[in-house]
């Protein structure tokens, strides 16, 4: 289990320090999966640099199966099995992927064939094993194949930061397949930064995060309906103001 206990993180903004989590406290258990969702700059991805070791916290604890490692670094917490795919993946100039992923499964302990880990992805293998992992990928290809980085490994904690962003319909369908496998095949806790339906239909709990704070801890069931009552509030106000509007212009 991960615990966040009473995270506070600030950052450097000019010449101002700013608060942008605040008393963040979550229990994360194994073989669960967590979709984080709510509006953008609420702090979803903070909370994953957080839990990578990215960002370190000013006050409060990070525990891992009962081991502080709120002090431990990316790599140690690398080793320790967290693993974070990046909202906006870096490129790794003069590395052909098939390394990437070797290197990502620290040559050992893979989980798979990289043919399978790119199949899972929705990637052709062939045209991409042997490609540098520069500017020449896609947005969409890049974002793909680091998925597959965290694939590779035998995770306790993965953290994947709006995986859908840039990915096309038919790949879509192959990762949430693939994250449901995950679930099924391991006790690997799931962390799915979203904004897709799809997405917090796989979710046990969904965590939403506004303004640096858990605002709500859910189901499913209950973000979903208070969606759609929020489609139907806008609807009935737009057709609120078509009236008022009308009725102005016969007054005239
Ligand atoms: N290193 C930083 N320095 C200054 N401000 C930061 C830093 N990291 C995050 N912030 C600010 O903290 C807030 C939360 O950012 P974060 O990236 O966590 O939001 P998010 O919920 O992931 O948003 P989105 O849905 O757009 O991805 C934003 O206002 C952002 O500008
Ligand atoms: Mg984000």
């Amino acid at each position: 289990m991960l615990e966040l206990k009473n995270i506070n993180v600030t950052a450097q903004n000019g010449d101002n320090r700013i608060q942008i989590l605040k008393n963040i406290n979550l229990r994360l258990e194994e073989k669960k999966i967590y979709v984080m969702t709510g509006p953008n700059g609420g702090g979803k991805s903070s909370i994953a640099k957080t839990i990578m070791g990215i960002y370190r916290p000013d006050s409060g604890k990070i525990i891992l199966d009962g081991e502080d490692i709120t002090d431990k670094s990316i790599t140690e917490r690398a080793r320790m099995g967290i693993g974070y795919a990046f909202q906006q993946p870096p490129r790794f100039k003069g590395l052909q992927v098939k390394e990437l992923l070797s290197l990502a499964a620290n040559g050992e302990n893979i989980t798979g064939e990289p043919c399978d880990l790119l199949y899972d992805v929705g990637l052709c293998t062939q045209d991409y094993l042997d490609r540098e992992v520069n500017t020449s990928l896609s947005g969409g290809e890049l974002k793909r194949i680091e998925i597959a980085t965290l694939l590779a490994r035998k995770l306790r904690v993965a953290v994947f930061d709006e995986p859908e962003a840039g990915i096309d319909l038919w790949s879509f369908q192959k990762l949430t397949e693939t994250f449901e496998r995950i679930h099924e095949n391991s006790d690997t806790t799931l962390v799915i930064i979203s904004h897709q339906e799809r997405i917090v239909r796989l979710a046990h709990q969904v965590i939403v995060v506004s303004d640096g704070t858990i605002s709500e801890i859910t189901s499913q069931e209950k973000i979903l309906a208070d969606v759609k009552q929020f489609d139907s509030d806008c609807r009935c106000r737009r057709d609120c103001l078509k009236e008022e509007l009308a009725s102005a212009e016969c007054d005239r």
